[in-house]
């Protein structure tokens, strides 16, 4: 095992911000996890597992032990009647593993395309996009625990998902660390169509029942129009979650601002568009020193170039304090703040 003093994260987090982690160690295989474990001066420190590094902001330097998963591997474990078992290792690209699964003449997860990140922090967020949560594909993941060295398995249900929410973020937050993620992908195919972005653009092309490739290639169209690529201008994805309010709430925003873009959910809740929230208070295009928000979705927070983690983190706040003031509502972030 190789233990590495103090690495730049600059280039290890999708937003671009600097810090320095004080002791980082790669991980590429379950024994390595042991190897932590038992290590006399590791094996008792804080952890913080690193996988894409799309979603989390650095504020400062980084005094846990940074173990960074960099464990890969893709294969078809089982191809059964009414289903595929996929598994990835929790170091693969999460869209090298969406592709890799099309190549194979597997679909299932075109709607989940270009979202930076790695395979295994797929399920700590539950990653969501165009109708179909990570959820809806999972089978189970492997991780080892930090406290005993030893592997666990984990079905659906352990996991308690949420909207971009997990047990990962909750009781096992620094507890443990995913190995492998094991993805449930159903046969026959049935395509997910329902967003409202997609049938924009099956109407444009004048396609009713198009292939898992035509949809990969839209969502793929769709991301790239909205949503900055990390590798040109550093950000996290959404930057806040939607937020959910009661039926009462919602008429009441509703009786001041008509135009309010929001989704009626199954338990008579309500989610509201957080960017479209962020837009209507005149976000769109401001900035903080370099921290900025995207002009083309209030939703991303942008590195205009050289944007440190507070310029990030007080321009965030600002926008929360704007929105409650118009709205009273409070965004919650999305990413890690670290
Ligand atoms: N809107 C505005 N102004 C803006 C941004 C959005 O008016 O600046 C309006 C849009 O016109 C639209 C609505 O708000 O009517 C929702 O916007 P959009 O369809 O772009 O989706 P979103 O709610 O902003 C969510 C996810 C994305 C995911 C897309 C597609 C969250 C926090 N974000 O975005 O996930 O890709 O839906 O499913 O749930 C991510 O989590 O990092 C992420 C990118």
């Amino acid at each position: 095992m190789h233990i590495e003093r103090n690495v730049s994260l600059r280039d290890y987090n999708s937003f671009g911000l600097p810090a320095v982690a004080r002791t980082l160690v790669r991980i590429h295989e379950e024994a390595d996890v042991r190897r932590v474990v038992d290590h006399p001066e590791l094996g008792i420190a804080p952890k913080f597992v690193l996988g894409g590094g799309s979603n989390i902001v650095l504020t400062r330097d980084v005094q846990p032990v940074v173990l960074k998963v960099e464990i890969l591997g893709k294969r078809i474990a089982e191809e059964r009647e009414d289903c595929w078992i996929v598994e990835a290792g929790a170091g693969e690209s999460w869209h090298g593993l969406v592709e890799w699964t099309l190549d194979h003449g597997i679909p299932g997860l075109e709607n989940l395309a270009l979202i930076p990140g790695t395979v295994g922090a797929s399920p700590v967020q539950n990653i969501g996009a165009y109708g179909v949560e990570l959820k809806d594909r999972f089978d189970s993941l492997d991780l080892v625990d930090f406290t005993t060295g030893r592997r666990a398995t984990l079905p659906r249900a352990a996991c308690r998902f949420g909207y971009r929410d997990s047990i990962f973020k909750h009781e096992l937050a620094g507890k443990s660390l995913i190995t492998r993620v094991r993805f449930r992908l159903p046969r026959p195919w049935q395509s997910e169509l329902g967003y409202l972005d997609l049938e924009r653009k099956m109407h444009e092309a004048g396609i009713s029942a198009p292939s898992p490739r035509q949809v990969f290639d839209w969502v793929c169209q769709i991301r790239r129009a909205k949503l900055p690529d990390p590798a040109v201008i550093g950000n996290a994805g959404s930057f806040f979650k939607n937020p959910v309010v009661t039926e009462e709430q919602c008429r009441d925003i509703i009786g001041r601002d008509p135009e309010i873009v929001h989704y009626p959910m199954p338990d008579g809740s309500v989610k509201l568009a957080a960017g479209w929230l962020i837009d209507a208070c005149g976000w769109k295009g401001k900035s903080v020193g370099q921290a900025g928000v995207y002009e083309k979705q209030a939703l991303v927070l942008v590195n205009r170039g050289g944007a440190i983690g507070a310029e990030v983190l007080t321009l965030a706040r600002a926008i929360q304090e704007s929105v409650y003031g118009r709205f009273g509502i409070r965004l919650e972030p999305e990413p890690v703040v670290l």
